[in-house]
């Protein structure tokens, strides 16, 4: 069979971005208060925002893991650190209030006041569950008890005796009623020996009622993904008792090396993983078959993201719009449900609506998050205001600490695939996490869709012509700081 070379680039098929498309005005009768943007970012991932941070050095660590699960949306701590640092990144993120602190600091009670002020100092905390040989719980000391002790004296002497506790089923509301009750800031959890399970403090009680929204696992702590190479096995492993989804970091999923690679991980993790970046209805097809009904979830879009130079230096890409539409034909073709997260592009919610609209469950975010004052790195001050810095995991700095060069194929490792610049600085991820499910659900309004699966049925795209572009924003206008004189 000759190649047609002719028809196979007079007729290629469009491949469209964000900006070629409105959501057009629907029926409605859908007030923004009332859509519900909750949505399963896997089988056992629930979201109460469809937000996702992208595993960028310059974006997720603890941190704005911490910020945005509060918020309802889950982080994904990058790779580009060792192993270790990795892992330490997501427990902090468990720790940050976990409604039972499972791994507490205890003391014996034959030990000495200094050590335990010691203690205390080291880890910041101002009480310690005195615990014996046995386990068991023995007593309970706090400053007080310390501040007024001879440092030489043993603990068990000064300790409180009459210990307040509970039962491994206490429910937050019933703690927090003990504590108030009994006017105790810290309530330990213990089963029918007595033996230590875990500590209650009314610190976490609190900030579980300010964050009523936060993204939680079943043990009332926050949600948090962590990214990995298909490639590393032992990182997936060590992580995966500490993070609630493994994310798939690799520019080009649809590689049979990746794909045997991911293969036999997910047959050795039991975390929920996440595949991706694929961005074609063939590399759905391959995707599946290779994982074996082992896909939690799918990364979308190749080359869209703001830092990315990988369409501009290879010409390889598949924007994320694009993207998200292909995997969600080919996801119904093989007759799975799979959630699809939009990766890459999205600078408002506008475009996050449309990337929802196209079949995605969630949008992930790099841009966006990291000019937030949690994520990695300081203001940079140039000219009067404020920026942070952000750069693509192909920029030839984050290719410098190189444990995440592999996201990148074999031959495209000599060259960089990523930018680094600033982006301005918007405020603390509370604030623009705000703005952007305020702009979501404005979208969802006109579209006429309470959620986010009515918006996949009730969406209706306009495509918009070059001319459209400049007219669907504001023009013939002169906004502030625009003025030239
Ligand atoms: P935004 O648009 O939010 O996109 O900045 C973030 C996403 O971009 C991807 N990413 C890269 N892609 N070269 C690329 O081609 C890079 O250096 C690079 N770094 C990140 C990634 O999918 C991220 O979530």
């Amino acid at each position: 069979m000759p190649i047609d070379f002719y028809s196979r680039l007079v007729n290629a098929s469009g491949v469209y971005t964000f900006r070629d498309f409105v959501l057009l005005p629907g029926r409605s009768d859908v007030e923004p208060s009332n859509v519900d943007l909750s949505v399963q970012l896997t089988k056992s991932v629930t979201l109460n925002l469809p937000l996702v941070s992208s595993p960028m050095d310059t974006v997720t660590e603890a941190d704005l893991a911490i910020a945005l699960a509060r918020q309802g949306g889950i982080g994904i701590i990058h790779r580009n650190m060792p192993i270790e640092e990795q892992v330490e990144n997501a427990k902090r993120v468990k720790r940050a209030e976990s409604f039972i602190i499972r791994d507490v600091v205890t003391i014996g009670p034959s030990d000495r006041v200094s050590d335990a002020f010691e203690l205390m100092q080291r880890k910041s905390i101002s009480g310690l569950p005195v615990v014996g040989s046995d386990e068991r719980l023995t007593g309970i000391l706090t400053k007080r008890d310390v501040n007024f002790a001879d440092a030489n004296e043993i603990v068990g002497n000064v300790m409180t005796k009459e210990v307040v506790f509970a039962g491994p089923e206490v429910t937050i509301e019933e703690a927090k009623k003990i504590m108030h009750k009994q006017k105790i800031e810290k309530l330990p959890v213990v089963d029918r020996d007595k033996k230590l399970l875990g500590l209650v403090t009314i610190k976490d009680v609190y900030s579980r009622e300010r964050f009523p929204f936060a993204a939680r696992d079943t043990q009332g702590r926050l949600l948090v993904g962590a990214a990995v190479s298909p490639h590393d096995v032992e990182r997936a492993k060590a992580l995966e008792k500490y993070v609630d989804v493994l994310v798939s970091d690799v520019a080009h999923f649809h590689n049979v090396n990746v794909l045997e690679s991911a293969r036999k991980l997910t047959k050795e993790v039991s975390t929920e993983f996440i595949a991706g970046n694929i961005g074609t209805i063939e590399g759905t097809r391959d995707t599946i078959e290779a994982l074996d009904g082992r896909v939690a979830g799918i990364r979308a879009g190749v080359g869209s993201g703001s830092i990315c130079v990988t369409s501009e230096v290879t010409k390889a890409g598949a924007p994320t719009l694009f993207a998200v539409s292909q995997i969600a034909v080919a996801l119904q073709e093989v007759g799975v449900s799979i959630p699809i997260i939009a990766d890459g592009g999205i600078r408002a919610a506008g475009d996050g609506a449309l990337a929802l609209a196209a079949g995605a469950s969630a949008v992930m975010m790099g841009n966006v998050f990291a000019g937030c004052t949690e994520s990695p790195g300081g203001l940079i001050k140039i000219g009067g205001k404020y920026y942070k810095p952000y750069r693509g995991m192909g920029s030839s700095t984050s290719r410098q600490k190189r444990f995440a060069m592999d996201r990148y194929s074999q031959p495209a490792k000599g060259i960089a695939e990523g930018v680094e610049g600033v982006v301005p600085y918007r405020g603390d991820v509370q604030t623009v996490v705000e703005e952007f499910s305020a702009g979501l659900r404005a979208s969802f309004g006109y579209a006429g869709a309470t959620s986010i699966k009515d918006l996949w049925t009730k969406a209706k795209f306009g495509a918009v012509t070059a001319a459209g572009i400049d007219e669907l924003r504001p023009h013939s206008i002169i906004l502030p700081g625009e003025e030239k004189i």
